[in-house]
């Protein structure tokens, strides 16, 4: 059986990339040969010299203490009869980035070998395995890697047995394969500090592949990586690297020749540009690198910008979908629950993501603390590996520490539109895929985070005391408690509390206790009643009765106090903030008699904001579609098209190419340009410009198109439907494709409804 092994020297210190090999013979009659890796770190394997994969990032980030990957390959055709060489080089992957699984790094390995004689043998990862380090000297997925072309790996010695953290559950692989995918050739330019910088066109996660010329023994040559220009026009990472010093960064040391070629083994970096320094004579090719899925839809109209802005949304989907969905794949690169939330379904109209989330949700399920809360990231990579460590951090920031891998969690993990994911997405996969695996395997998970909220809208705030729903004996429905991010990133001055706050100089840290105090009783109310609503609806699936009645009922119950004590008699909910009343209609929490109250005060939050956009993380997916609900769709088009900031096209005037994380982003070059979850718009694109929305998987869908705004013509498809409109001198021309053995339910916009099967067709409105 295969042992975990380790570079003796390997540590906390010396943070060493170990080589590990093991010289076999092959007899004669090899039938097939097997090999099957893991490691805690990211490895890349070769036989006799040849690499054994061409997928990256391998055994993939699961939540490692828990299980881990194990990947098998086929290697019959690289071995040879006589003497073999297996050679295995472990980077720090996740494992050691931000120390967040543990220090060393460690090597898993079995090669099974079957002989036409029936007779069977097993090379394992043991003490019979020697280690060194080679030409990559020092490596981390997010500062970079440096390398050493000159070194050749000698001085072997004995591999050690690793005692670190091995007590991971060795599983098969779920992960969809990472891979190389588009290319760009760089064009050199030099900045306005006198910099050469490279500009690949398109901001992507991946790295660059560089050919050097004329290159002597020695000569170093530096890369930084960075998504833009500042606004002098200088490269810059300040609006993405958090403020780290050592940040996407390659240092090539050349072993002199005529050509030298490298690419980055085991980093990967957010980039559209490259400064480099130390060589002239070079070539830059910039690869992207992502979970490989079909692609599976598209969006086009007649309006270029918003073509762009799909182009831009796919891009930061394969920028951040990496083995897991990332927030962005620079500053963080951290998988938030509620980034992916708001994200799912349009990812599914992008991509087949279909295995990706099934294998990503496994790991938020495993995680879930007793509670019933669930990380607001996971894999979670907490950094704290032991008591001690949990004091430390505890000691520099009490409000945010983290509670370590058996605790509670830290406090961002109460947060609704956070932990809601634990319900929301498995339901809208199962929605998208019709694959009921995800309610059966996650309906345990959701209840417990929905149970874990109810709880929590159950406590008291006393600086609501005396608010009516306490008075009224109606406290248990209106959540009032506990931290939440709420609306998050809206384009809007901070609350005056905020400023006094800060003002007085107030921490990072007061700011999440301030907020802790103050709970968010809009927000907080409004998801725990949509998950109450979804864990409803997958309990009814499950046919589980009594439960899709309970749950039914306690949002019910919600919805009456949430319209009763939130918004007023007016229909007001929150002044200046459309989020909140978006909120209200999209999530279902407005009486009959206030509804047209409710949109009213919208209409004019939409007037008074010039019809640009002012919601933040939570809202903006629901924005464009709820205003189409409620009899806005004028009003819909319009902020959909608007150019100026806050809104979706002001960055693609300016140049973008990815979904920036602020609507401002660009103007003052801050916060990440690759941040996906803005891009949500396109889920409005899919199902209301063209129509295209699932029943439950695409077997029965509907097509329900939209015509409006400055739009001539708007074109949809997904998996070989298609749903295309084109205004024409005497009305519209409807067309559309329905696949063989699906059935769509067609309601065109002058009323007409029609039950179609596989087939085109063609109407004129
Ligand atoms: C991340 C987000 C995340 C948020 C939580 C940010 O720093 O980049 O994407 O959801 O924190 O509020």
């Amino acid at each position: 059986m295969a042992k975990w092994i380790s570079h003796p020297e390997d540590n906390r210190e010396t943070r060493l990339v170990p080589v590990f090999r093991r010289g076999f013979k092959v007899k004669k009659g090899l039938v097939s040969a097997a090999l099957r890796l893991s490691a805690h770190g990211i490895y890349e394997a070769e036989i006799n010299g040849v690499s054994v994969t061409e997928n990256r990032f391998l055994p993939g980030l699961t939540s490692y203490y828990f299980r881990i990957q194990v990947q098998e390959y086929d290697v019959t055709a690289l071995l040879q009869e006589g003497d073999n060489e297996l050679r295995v080089t472990v980077g720090d992957g996740w494992w050691r980035w931000n120390n967040n699984f543990g220090y060393t790094l460690a090597l898993w390995s079995e090669l099974r070998l079957l002989y036409a004689d029936g007779s069977e043998e097993a090379i394992a990862t043991d003490e019979s395995f020697e280690v060194t380090t080679g030409a990559v000297r020092r490596t981390d997925l997010q500062k970079g890697e440096v390398y050493d072309a000159r070194i050749a790996p000698s001085d072997w010695q004995k591999a050690a047995l690793c005692t670190e953290h091995t007590g991971g559950k060795l599983i098969e692989n779920e992960s969809v394969p990472v891979r190389e995918k588009e290319r760009f050739f760089g064009k050199p330019f030099h900045d306005s500090a006198g910099n050469l910088v490279i500009d690949f066109g398109q901001n992507i996660a991946g790295y660059v592949h560089m050919t050097l010329r004329g290159t002597t023994r020695g000569q170093t040559v530096h890369l930084k990586y960075g998504e833009g220009l500042d606004k002098d026009g200088k490269f810059s990472t300040a609006n993405c690297d958090g403020g780290r010093t050592e940040f996407q960064e390659i240092t090539y040391i050349c072993k002199g020749a005529d050509v030298e070629e490298y690419t980055p083994h085991f980093a990967v970096f957010g980039f559209r540009y490259a400064l480099v320094e130390g060589i002239e004579d070079a070539d830059f090719e910039a690869i992207a690198v992502y979970s490989d899925m079909e692609e599976v839809g598209d969006f086009k109209c007649s309006n270029p910008l918003i073509n762009k802005l799909v182009e831009n949304a796919r891009w930061s989907q394969k920028g951040n979908f990496l083995d897991v969905p990332v927030d962005c794949p620079t500053r963080e690169r951290n998988a938030w629950t509620g980034d992916a939330m708001i994200y799912c379904r349009t990812a599914a109209y992008f991509m087949d993501v279909q295995q990706f989330f099934k294998k990503w949700l496994v790991d938020q399920t495993i995680e879930q603390y007793a509670s019933g809360k669930v990380g607001i990231t996971f894999p979670s990579t907490s950094s704290v590996h032991n008591p001690e460590e949990l004091k430390a951090v505890q000691a520099v920031n009490p409000a945010m520490a983290l509670a370590g891998p058996s605790g509670e969690g830290n406090i961002g993990e109460d947060s609704v539109g956070w932990g809601d994911s634990a319900v929301w997405i498995p339901y809208q996969m199962y929605l998208m895929y019709g694959d009921v695996e995800f309610i059966k395997e996650h309906y345990d998970t959701a209840k417990k985070w929905v149970e874990f909220s109810l709880r929590c809208m159950k406590e008291q705030n006393p600086l609501y005391a005396d608010k009516p729903w306490y008075k009224n004996g109606d406290g248990d429905y209106i959540y009032d408690t506990r931290f939440h991010y709420g609306e998050w990133n809206e384009p809007l001055p901070p609350a005056p509390e905020v400023i006094e706050l800060f003002a007085k100089g107030g921490t990072a840290a007061d700011f999440v206790a301030h907020m802790a105090k103050y709970g968010k009783p809009e927000v907080a109310t409004a998801y725990t009643k949509r998950s109450c609503d979804n864990l409803a609806e997958m309990a009814k699936i499950l046919g589980k009765t009594e439960d899709a009645e309970h749950y039914a009922a306690l949002s019910a119950k919600i919805k009456a106090a949430y319209d009763k004590y939130l918004i007023g008699g007016d229909g007001e909910i929150q002044k200046g903030h459309q989020a909140a009343y978006i909120r209200a209609l999209a999530l279902d929490m407005v009486s009959e008699e206030k509804k047209p109250l409710v949109i009213a005060q919208l209409k004019r939050e939409l007037e008074a904001a010039d019809y640009r956009l002012n919601t933040g993380f939570l809202s903006t997916v629901y924005l464009l579609p709820t205003l189409c609900d409620n009899g806005l769709a004028n009003e819909a088009f319009r902020i959909l098209e608007q150019t100026e900031a806050p809104g979706w096209l002001h960055p693609i005037a300016l140049g973008a190419t990815t979904m920036l994380e602020n609507w401002n982003g660009m103007d003052v070059f801050r916060d990440s340009f690759n941040h996906y979850s803005f891009g949500a718009v396109c889920q409005f694109l899919f199902e209301y410009v063209a129509g295209i929305r699932p029943t439950v998987g695409f077997k029965e869908f509907e097509l329900r198109p939209i015509i409006g705004g400055s739009l001539s013509w708007a074109e949809g498809s997904y998996r070989g439907i298609k749903s295309r409109w084109e205004k024409t001198d005497s009305g519209v021309i409807y067309t559309c494709t329905v696949p063989q053995g699906t059935t769509a339910r067609l309601s065109l916009p002058n009323g007409e409804k029609r039950i179609l099967t596989g087939g085109e067709y063609t109407f004129e409105l």
